[in-house]
């Protein structure tokens, strides 16, 4: 199988498609290390009865226990193949009315969070000569906007910035490295957009999200777990640097009027 005999940490893997991720890794046969701060990484490692998963209770924007974590992994397993920078928050509010509170959450989880462990990992990459990094971006911030979304699509443009100029800086150590583009995948994050939108009927909300998706859906974190699993593979061994979009063509229409 594609992922046979490689390390991976998934960073948010406790639920959402940090556990479409994981669950695909698995299938697949990677060992899988799951990062999340929610209790319900100990619930999804008993749920998914895999010996080759383990997980680790922390917060990404805990760099001591980051530091702890990476070198209890490589004692115990000796490597790390693959990272997938998937843990992300998204609260959404007016630019004018968002608290820095709220701004420096995004800043701290989707972007510093997301550099400070790969900060940490890619050593033991470049010492193996082998790595694969992949990112979760968003359609949101590098290609559209609601709004809403000012803080949130700062921060998922920025990881596009960031995988650029990290696969330029470790294409000579062959470590790979993308980000993943999604729309609407469904997730306790997109339920809790829908939830948080003073609408009475949440299950209205992922309605109306669906009918403007040409494909007519949300995608599914299995569906963007495999997206993840190809990236990490040595089957995309000749892409870098590069974002994919899985959107169920939500970005495509050229002429709003014109339907499917
Ligand atoms: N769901 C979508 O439609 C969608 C679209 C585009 C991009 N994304 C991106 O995909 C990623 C996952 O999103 P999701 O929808 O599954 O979200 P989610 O809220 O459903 O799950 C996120 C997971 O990350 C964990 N997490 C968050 N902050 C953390 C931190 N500081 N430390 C450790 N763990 C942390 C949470 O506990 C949770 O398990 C995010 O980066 C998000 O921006 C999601």
């Amino acid at each position: 199988m594609k992922l046979d005999g490689k390390v991976a940490i998934v960073t948010g893997g406790a639920m959402g498609n940090g556990l479409g991720i994981v669950k695909m890794f698995l299938k697949y046969g990677a060992d899988v290390v799951i990062i999340d701060y929610s209790d319900q990484i100990n619930v999804t490692i008993q749920e998914l009865k895999s010996p080759k998963v383990t997980g680790y209770k922390a917060d990404i924007r805990d760099v001591d226990r980051l530091q702890k974590i990476v070198k209890d992994v490589i004692a115990k397993k000796g490597k790390i193949d693959i990272l997938v920078n998937n843990a992300g928050v998204a609260r959404l509010d007016k630019f004018v009315d968002m608290s820095d509170e709220v701004r420096d959450l995004h800043f701290d989880i989707n972007i510093r969070g997301t550099w400070n462990i790969t900060k940490l990992v890619v050593p033991f990459m470049v010492e193996n000569q082998y790595g694969k990094i992949v990112n979760l971006s968003s359609v949101t911030g590098p290609m559209v906007a609601d709004s809403g979304e000012v803080a949130y699509a700062t921060t998922k443009a920025a990881l596009i910035g960031f995988t650029k100029g990290l696969a330029m800086e470790l294409v000579d150590y062959h470590i790979n490295v993308n980000a993943i583009m999604p729309g609407y995948i469904m997730t306790p994050m997109v339920e809790g957009i829908a939830k948080d939108s003073n609408q009475v009927d949440p299950s209205s909300v992922i309605k109306g999200i669906a009918s403007g998706i040409p494909m007519k859906r949300l995608g599914t974190i299995e569906e963007l777990g495999e997206l993840a699993a190809f990236l990490a593979s040595d089957e995309a061994s000749y892409i870098t640097g590069q974002g994919i979009v899985i959107d169920g063509g939500s970005t495509l229409p050229e002429t709003m009027s014109v339907g499917a």
